[in-house]
């Protein structure tokens, strides 16, 4: 059995894994990249890769046995530009994302993060201000930053985080707060799962600006001073486990 969750802030998700080269990686190693963090059973990064063969598509995942099932899927149908990897964003992506040919990675998907409600488990939400920076250090100006959640208490600090770093702006005839339609010709397990409930989506895309990225510091105070104004958004008493 899959666990529904696991804590990226345990010992065991510290170790940093490796990225493989992009020539290890896919059939045409200088397609554009688009990259899903948090690709759970790799489904929608499937359905992805058929509907445009000229990206190449990584998910990242901490689930492991996840990632065996969606490779194992990759495999059957010989897709080449394809590839799920194991490993924690939090701990591997920055390192894999300066070891990227400059210019190949040119989208970036946070589809329905694991919301860990509590103010106290807050820190292991994947969206940390570290991945903010590390993300608008690795996408060139005009590329995109896709974020989308059911959940109001999880997308709120999410576009705060981005928004504060700087970085990243939506279009400005983009409707505000939420995008109403999915960018993207595929929608996510979740998302599906959501919609089919008759329940709301919130979504932005983001496009890089040439704004250079703030220091670190500066990010976590501007973000801490955001939910101290606003206390809502830091903590819900709901169950950590709300997701399926
Ligand atoms: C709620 S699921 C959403 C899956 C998919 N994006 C969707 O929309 O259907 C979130 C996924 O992110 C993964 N995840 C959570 N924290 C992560 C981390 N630090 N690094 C990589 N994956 C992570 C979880 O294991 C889970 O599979």
């Amino acid at each position: 059995m899959v666990r529904q969750h696991v804590n990226p802030l345990s010992r065991f998700y510290q170790l940093p894994r490796p990225l493989p080269p992009p020539a290890e990686l896919f059939a045409q190693p200088a397609l554009p990249l688009h990259l899903d963090i948090g690709a759970a059973r790799g489904r929608f990064l499937l359905a992805m890769a058929q509907a445009e063969p000229l990206w190449n598509h990584l998910g990242l995942e901490i689930r492991r046995p996840l990632v065996e099932a969606a490779e194992a899927d990759r495999l059957a149908l010989e897709l080449g530009n394809l590839r799920y990897l194991f490993g924690n964003a939090n701990v591997s992506l920055e390192c894999w994302l300066k070891a990227l040919p400059p210019g190949l990675l040119q989208r970036v998907t946070i589809q329905f993060p694991d919301p860990w409600f509590k103010k106290k488990h807050h820190k292991r939400r994947v969206l940390q201000p570290e991945l903010v920076l590390a993300l608008a250090d690795a996408l060139a100006e005009g590329l995109a930053l896709f974020v989308q959640s059911d959940v109001l208490a999880v997308i709120e600090p999410m576009v705060a985080v981005i928004e504060a770093s700087g970085c990243f702006e939506r279009p400005a005839d983009d409707a505000r707060p939420w995008r109403e339609h999915n960018p993207l010709p595929v929608p996510t397990e979740r998302e599906r799962h959501v919609l089919a409930q008759g329940l709301p989506v919130y979504r932005v895309l983001y496009r890089r600006n040439g704004q250079p990225p703030p220091p670190l510091a500066e990010l976590q105070q501007h973000v801490a001073v955001t939910l101290e104004q606003n206390p809502e958004a830091a903590d819900n008493p709901a169950s950590d486990l709300a997701t399926p």
